[in-house]
């Protein structure tokens, strides 16, 4: 059978997933399906300051070389996520006591060393993720405190100058459907756009529920793309109740089938890619009790039938 990845690239878009290095490096048949099926990946959590800086003058690439070394050698692209995020930072830099030009330092340090470590292997970066609260505020959170709006702005300039043809993208969750949240992404962007900020592409992440009906998709990404930006599917997932049962997995299919239909539908999308392969590594059972299975793959790495109705999607709209 034709992978999810020749199939896709023969429809001019990239089909990527999310990447746990520890299931990279211990699980053999899960890194076969990666580098078979997928034409590009998004490390899971090895890019995240948690995990990249256990210490003000550390950097710990370990996890990242490995995810990045096996998409070269596979062939496959990568997508660097994430530069700045309110989560998953180390406790020396949330707890520690830093003016505010120390803490603009260390950012640009930190975004700096890491795109240009991986200038020409790195072709897309998540740069901002997750900036805006649902109602379409800013959103909360260590460096808006701290640094005020403009980091936005900043780590884009500062990613820019570390590797100008990496292509630079603002991701968000929860703007997959018309409202205050999309309307204010579309708002950043514009003004970003405006103040001559080098964003390339929006990201929508894409973490959906069986019962999710993203027919405002197409619209939503056109939108985006009004404003002279790539757009991307960038951690689809369609989380459904466990135990599953087959109304579940065909309600999961559907969801899937929308999606990557949405992707093709618009000129400028560029990439679907989905938050873990397999039930057997997701972050879902951990942080939605009572629901799971929300990936392509069972648990054997057996395709479900949301596989078979992308694949079919890719092959015949
Ligand atoms: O690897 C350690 C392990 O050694 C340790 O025993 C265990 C105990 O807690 O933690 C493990 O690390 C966890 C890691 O996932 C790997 O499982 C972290 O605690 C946990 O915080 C981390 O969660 C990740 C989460 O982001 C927070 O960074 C998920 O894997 C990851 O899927 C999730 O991804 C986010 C995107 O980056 C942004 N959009 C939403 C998406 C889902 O939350």
């Amino acid at each position: 059978t034709v992978s999810l990845r020749e199939l896709a690239q023969s429809r001019g878009i990239a089909f990527g997933s999310a990447v746990s290095a520890a299931s990279l490096a211990g699980d053999a048949s899960y890194a076969r399906t990666l580098g078979s099926e997928f034409g590009v990946v998004t490390p899971e959590d090895a890019m995240k300051w948690a995990v990249l800086r256990p210490a003000r003058d550390t950097f710990r690439w370990g996890d990242a070389d490995a995810i990045v070394d096996a998409a070269v050698a596979n062939g496959q692209g990568v997508r660097g996520h994430t530069l700045v995020w309110h989560s998953s930072l180390p406790a020396w830099l949330t707890g520690g006591s830093f003016t505010t030009t120390e803490l603009r330092d260390v950012l640009k340090e930190h975004v700096q060393t890491t795109v240009r470590r991986y200038a020409g292997r790195v072709k897309f970066w998540d740069v901002a993720n997750e900036v805006l609260n649902n109602d379409g505020s800013p959103r909360a959170g260590f460096w808006l405190e701290r640094l005020g709006e403009e980091y936005i702005a900043d780590v884009f300039r500062w990613a820019h100058e570390a590797d100008p043809a990496a292509v630079l993208y603002l991701n968000e969750y929860g703007a997959e459907t018309h409202g205050p949240k999309a309307d204010a992404l579309y708002a950043l962007v514009r003004s970003l756009k405006e103040q001559g900020v080098p964003i390339h592409g929006v990201g929508l992440q894409a973490h959906l529920t069986g019962s999710s009906r993203p027919d405002q998709l197409p619209a939503l990404l056109r939108r985006f793309t009004g404003l002279d930006v790539d757009v991307a599917v960038t951690e689809l997932d369609v989380r459904i109740p466990v135990p599953v049962t087959p109304a579940g997995l065909a309600s999961q299919a559907e969801v899937y089938r929308q999606v990557t239909a949405a992707c093709l539908a618009v000129a400028r999308c560029v990439s679907i890619t989905v938050w873990g392969f397999t039930d057997r590594r997701s972050w879902i059972g951990a942080t939605y009790p009572g629901w799971g299975a929300a990936t392509l793959f069972d648990d054997d790495l057996a395709t479900k039938p949301a596989y078979r109705s992308v694949a079919d999607v890719l092959t015949r709209t």
